[in-house]
């Protein structure tokens, strides 16, 4: 069974074809990816209005791309692709590129006369552990506890046994993501820092200064991290560090590390305690990562010590760095434990939650 995928909920337009290969198991056979964050680094951020422009440029290209590399098809042709069903992102994300993503799909449906099948976006975070990127099965055992941190969302949730996800608790205010790109921007790095970052990171000192970690102790599964984002915020204009000024950066290298291994520091601690509690209070047998952040090194490193010192066992699976930030590849995935819906009654609905 293959199904396309469309991935278009932020400024990624992501189309990819993932074939079944076992009961639980898929692998890529196209993923192709065109983002405008080139557009957004020099505005520090997204504007919405641009990202969906560039995605209705680019739509028709990077499917004719996924298709021809996928299966040698030519877009065009008379005869509708081998394809079984298409999967297309219908939520949350910004309105004009759901609309982008949702459009193309109904009309390639209706066009070649596939079944549709709408997916919510985190799901395909989350499902995005089931592609075998290389020729390995994956054997994920369920129930899982599931950490989904994006530049929007930092959920932790539970997929159980029928593959029902349900939300054991989220961020009150920004997301990890967001907290790595708004600090960094503090810091003078284009959007999105977060690997920016972690790049500097790993020549600093992570204890060099002491961050807030709010709601680590609480008992629950949230999260916060705009309190972090301030404390960054005062540390920077107490001491007047301007990190954009060049004179001023070239004389403190090091400084600059020892505050992104700090935030980097404090970020991973928060997350991976608060998994973990999670995985032992429901006793779970796998822990899945899902999401651009989870693109982070020192997450899924930390994620995977503290998995193995667990007293039941439980495994940490993690996509591939190009698999956890947005790709159509993860919205396939989702199809294959999705069902279909008719096209009238699929909306883009960017507020849409689990
Ligand atoms: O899932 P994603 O591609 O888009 C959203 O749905 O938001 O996630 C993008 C986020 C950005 O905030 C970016 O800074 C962060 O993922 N990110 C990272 C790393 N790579 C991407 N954060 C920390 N470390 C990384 N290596
Ligand atoms: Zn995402």
């Amino acid at each position: 069974m293959i199904i396309l995928g469309i991935e278009t909920s932020c400024d990624e337009t992501g189309v990819a074809l993932a074939e079944k290969t076992s009961s639980d198991s898929f692998h890529i056979l196209s993923n192709i990816i065109a983002s405008s964050f080139l557009h957004h680094a020099k505005t520090g951020g997204i504007i919405p209005e641009i990202a969906a422009r560039e995605q209705i440029k680019v739509m028709l290209p990077v499917l004719k791309e996924a298709l021809q590399s996928g299966l040698h098809y030519t877009l065009g042709d008379k005869a509708p692709p081998p394809i079984d069903a298409i999967a297309v992102t219908y939520g949350p994300g910004l309105i004009g590129s759901l609309l982008v993503g949702v459009e193309t799909a109904k009309t390639l449906s209706l066009l070649w006369n596939k079944p549709l099948i709408p997916i919510n976006h985190m799901h395909g975070h989350i499902f995005a552990n089931f592609i075998s990127d290389d020729q390995e099965e994956k054997n994920i055992s369920l129930p899982a506890i599931a950490l989904v941190v994006s530049g929007g969302h930092t959920d932790l949730l539970i997929l159980k046994e029928d593959n029902t996800i349900e939300v054991l608790g989220g961020t009150r205010d920004d997301a990890a993501g967001e907290a790595f790109d708004k600090i960094g921007r503090l810091m003078g790095f284009p959007y999105p820092a977060g690997a920016t970052i972690s790049r500097l990171a790993l020549n600093g000192d992570p204890k060099a200064f002491v961050l807030p970690r709010p709601m680590i102790g609480s008992k629950n599964y949230e999260f916060s991290f705009s309190g972090l984002k301030t404390a960054v915020y005062n540390l920077v204009k107490k001491n007047n560090w301007d990190f954009a000024d060049e004179s001023f950066l070239k004389n403190n290298e090091k400084l600059q590390s020892n505050l992104c291994a700090c935030v980097e520091h404090t970020i991973v601690d928060v997350l991976v305690k608060k998994t973990i509690a999670a995985a032992k209070e429901y006793n779970v047998s796998s822990i899945l990562l899902g999401g651009g952040v989870a693109a982070n090194n020192k997450l899924r490193s930390s994620l995977q010590k503290q998995t193995e010192l667990l007293p039941t066992d439980c495994q940490l699976f993690v996509p591939s760095p190009a698999l956890c930030t947005d790709n159509g590849a993860m919205i396939a995935a989702a199809g294959f434990f999705s069902k279909h819906a008719s096209w009238k009654d699929i909306e883009a609905d960017p507020q849409l939650y689990y």
